[in-house]
């Protein structure tokens, strides 16, 4: 049955199958697919957030709607709409040439744009949702065009309606952002500080502030080119205060961070801790300089990083009580 090859398609560079494939270019060709395939269906963008764990009975969307365009402005703003099928650090890099805020932090994280809103990506302090203004969907089951604003979206941490009760419903077309015409700048995070400091720059240039994160991403996280994987595989749990008082008493090592009234632990902390950092087993590996990164390490089974990733978090969970669940969209699962 199944006959396309998704290995191009999957930042892990894992072999599975699907039934059709078909690359988007525009909303025509979206109707022309969906009038010429059968359910069910999976949207794929940069395929860098996604473990295919075994193969799929759908048919793949591969979207590659492209372009970036101004809309509107006024004084201080700019609302830019890009085609869901642009590459996130693109579109990152477009927007430091034009001078524009807001976007900066995320440098360098692989995917797509239509992707960035499903899990709300985030680093070094800064969410895409902070961005956000609006975006533009077709329904899978009815053909029919959805425009959602900030408030439909149910952003959270990694977390959005389509991760929840819109998940796989919709393929994401257009994403609108609000950039600022303003420098406005956000280097509270602490690796940030001491990069900037290391460098003399008081007074950091957004495409400062963006080389810097680059250079913190390329030591730590590895390239998807050379080496598969899907960036953090795992979310950082969040606990209660109590839970994580009675953790610090046993580790007063353990890493964690005010999130409201909870706690948001290290994955990678509790990971490296439990002893997995650098383990490699059937051909897939937790990364040697990041204990929350899943790495490829010669296999063409999706399921023998699964079965890592559930080794591991059985391990957290009998060490720490604490359970981590997958960041990435686990398709296929065997
Ligand atoms: N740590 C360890 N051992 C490790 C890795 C990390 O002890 O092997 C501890 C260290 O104390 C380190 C701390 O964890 O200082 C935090 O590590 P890091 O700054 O790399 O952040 P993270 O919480 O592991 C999150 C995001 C990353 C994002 C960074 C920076 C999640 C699931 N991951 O990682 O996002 O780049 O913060 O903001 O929230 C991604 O989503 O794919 C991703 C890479």
């Amino acid at each position: 049955m199944s006959s396309a090859s998704l290995q191009p398609f999957n930042s892990f560079g894992v072999n599975a199958h699907c039934k059709n494939l078909i690359k988007i270019y525009s909303e025509q060709d979206i109707y022309d697919a969906l009038l010429t395939y059968e359910a069910p269906y999976n949207v794929i963008g940069g395929g860098s957030n996604i473990l295919l764990a075994g193969d799929l009975e759908s048919t793949v969307l591969v979207n590659q709607i492209k372009g970036i365009q101004v809309v509107d402005e006024d004084d201080n703003h700019v609302l830019l709409t890009v085609g869901g099928g642009e590459n996130w650090h693109n579109l990152v890099l477009w927007s430091i040439s034009h001078n524009l805020s807001g976007l900066q932090n995320l440098s360098l994280i692989p995917g797509s744009v239509g992707a960035a809103p499903i899990q709300n990506i985030g680093a070094y302090g800064v969410e895409q949702s902070q961005c956000f203004h609006s975006l533009r969907a077709i329904s899978l089951s009815t053909g029919l065009t959805k425009v959602y604003y900030k408030e439909d979206c149910q952003f959270g941490y990694r977390d959005s309606v389509f991760k929840k009760e819109d998940a796989g419903k919709y393929i994401i077309t257009h994403v609108t952002y609000i950039l600022s015409k303003k420098v406005e700048i956000n280097v509270s995070y602490g690796a940030i500080q001491a990069e900037l400091k290391n460098r003399n720059i008081e007074d950091p240039t957004l495409k400062q502030i963006s080389d810097v994160i680059c250079d913190i991403r390329v030591s730590k996280l590895p390239d998807p080119l050379l080496i598969g994987n899907a960036g953090s595989f795992f979310k950082n749990p969040i606990i209660t205060e109590q839970a994580y008082e009675d953790l610090l008493l046993k580790y007063p090592d353990i890493v964690a961070y005010p999130a409201n009234d909870k706690m948001k632990l290290s994955a990678g902390w509790l990971i490296d801790r439990a002893g997995w950092k650098g383990h490699s087993q059937n051909g897939a590996a937790v990364y040697k300089n990041h204990a929350l990164v899943l790495i490829n390490d010669g296999t063409d089974n999706g399921g023998d990083i699964w079965q890592l990733a559930m080794d591991i978090q059985a391990d957290v969970l009998s060490k720490f009580g604490v359970e981590i669940v997958p960041e990435v969209n686990v398709w296929g699962r065997p």
